[in-house]
């Protein structure tokens, strides 16, 4: 029998001494969710406002998606695509309708669908395009997030994620986020084939760019000829306040990733998403993968996709989005300890008054964690608030109180 834990710090001494130590959890050891609430060993309740880095838009355990995991893991759960199965196909037809592509290849985590999408790319580049062997360059931008692969990390700018992980993959040009002039030069440059574009920074703290961005890239992308390719696995699924990110400027990715919050937080699905003219140029035996497009994973994506349109998670993000950065805006008043608030929908953050390697931002997170509050720290001095959607104003308005106690008093202690 697998026994279970009876107190937090039993908890952690075990992952401290089995557990490799590539994360740096805050001390809270969560035993049970419930929609936008988690509960630590000992009972207590915490509002979640990371939501699994945005794969549990939905909220923990969400009933009906819960119940098709559990209808399909009865039922059939992987057959691999040596052979077809009874979901998969319907899975296609409603995601590929859903977000209006032709075509969509099913993965499992993100970084496998950024992989994916690299690799589409650069196939189209050499098949469509007429770029000569090997010679394919993708742009990507200064402090991009997409993964922790060899390939991916190889154009990080963050020495955690990279160093010591060489031989790096060449074949990726790195640009300034959020400047146009700097992209229309790369792009100048022989054999680009794809842009890979956050439409917000997530991980690098929640940096949105200027309105206007995502469209000049996509019309760089068209005059070059070049594939406009979407990391949405963060901001997409409503948490900005629109399905995608990219919804904001009208933007359609020629190749779009989808990951994290189509899985519902219970069972990881990611996906890749393009048109025939782009997806064709990969055939049976090119690439695949044991897991990617099972039965169970395929279900739940369909009972998650279906969830964020019943429930209006989009325009719930949207609205509460607009309260909390006004909220927070009153809060700055207030406090020196915060400088800024920036966000779309319920992906938000604040930039604390300190230096990056300063434990403020750690500090501040102890201290609402004690007042019933999970939020993480992101690059240092920055703190990410991502809530799942399905919070109510009501809620929202709790949560703004417990931040804003929690930034007075920490003002107090300083
Ligand atoms: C924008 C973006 N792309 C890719 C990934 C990687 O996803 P995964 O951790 O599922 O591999 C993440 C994860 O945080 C992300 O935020």
């Amino acid at each position: 029998m697998i026994s279970t834990l009876s107190s937090s710090s039993e908890a952690i001494q075990l992952e401290e001494r089995y557990g490799a130590h590539n994360y740096h959890p805050l001390p809270v050891v969560l035993s049970k969710g419930e929609g936008v609430y988690v509960w630590d060993v000992e009972g207590k309740r915490y509002y979640d406002f990371l939501s699994s880095y945005s794969a549990v838009n939905q909220g923990h355990c969400h009933p009906r998606i819960v119940k098709t995991l559990q209808d399909q893991a009865n039922t059939l759960t992987l057959t691999s695509r040596a052979f077809y199965n009874d979901v998969l196909g319907v899975y296609e037809k409603y995601i590929t309708e859903y977000f209006g592509y032709d075509k969509v290849l099913p993965m499992n985590t993100g970084a496998e669908g950024v992989e994916t999408a690299i690799k589409l790319c650069r196939k189209w580049g050499y098949e469509k395009k007429g770029v000569p062997e090997n010679k394919a360059q993708i742009i990507v931008f200064e402090n991009n997030f997409h993964g922790r692969t060899t390939t991916i990390v190889s154009f990080s700018s963050d020495p955690d994620a990279k160093n010591n992980y060489g031989p790096y993959t060449p074949g990726f040009v790195k640009v300034p986020y959020n400047n146009v002039k700097a992209l229309a030069t790369a792009l100048e440059a022989e054999n680009i084939v794809g842009v890979l574009v956050e439409p917000i920074q997530g991980e690098a703290g929640v940096f949105v760019p200027d309105d206007g961005f995502l469209k000049s890239t996509y019309a760089l992308c068209q005059k070059h000829n070049v594939l406009f390719i979407g990391d949405e696995i963060q901001t997409g699924i409503a948490r900005t306040g629109r399905l995608l990110a990219c919804d904001y400027e009208g933007v359609k990715p020629d190749i779009l990733i989808l990951g994290k919050a189509i899985s519902g937080g219970v069972y990881p699905v990611s996906a890749v998403l393009a048109d025939n003219h782009i997806m064709e140029v990969i055939k049976p035996g090119q690439h695949g993968s044991t897991f990617g497009g099972n039965p169970l994973g395929s279900k739940v994506a369909i009972t998650a996709l279906e969830v964020v349109k019943d429930e209006k998670l989009a325009e719930n993000a949207f609205k509460l989005g607009t309260i909390f950065r006004d909220r927070m805006t009153q809060v700055i008043d207030k406090v020196t300890i915060v400088k800024a608030v920036r966000g779309k929908g319920l992906l938000n953050a604040i930039e604390i008054n300190d230096t990056p390697d300063s434990s403020t931002a750690w500090d501040i997170c102890m201290s609402l964690k004690n007042n019933e509050l999970l939020a993480k720290p992101t690059h240092g001095n920055i703190i990410r608030f991502a809530p799942p959607l399905i919070l109510t104003e009501e809620q929202l308005h709790e949560c703004c109180d417990i931040i804003e106690k929690t930034l007075l008093d920490f003002k107090k202690q300083a």
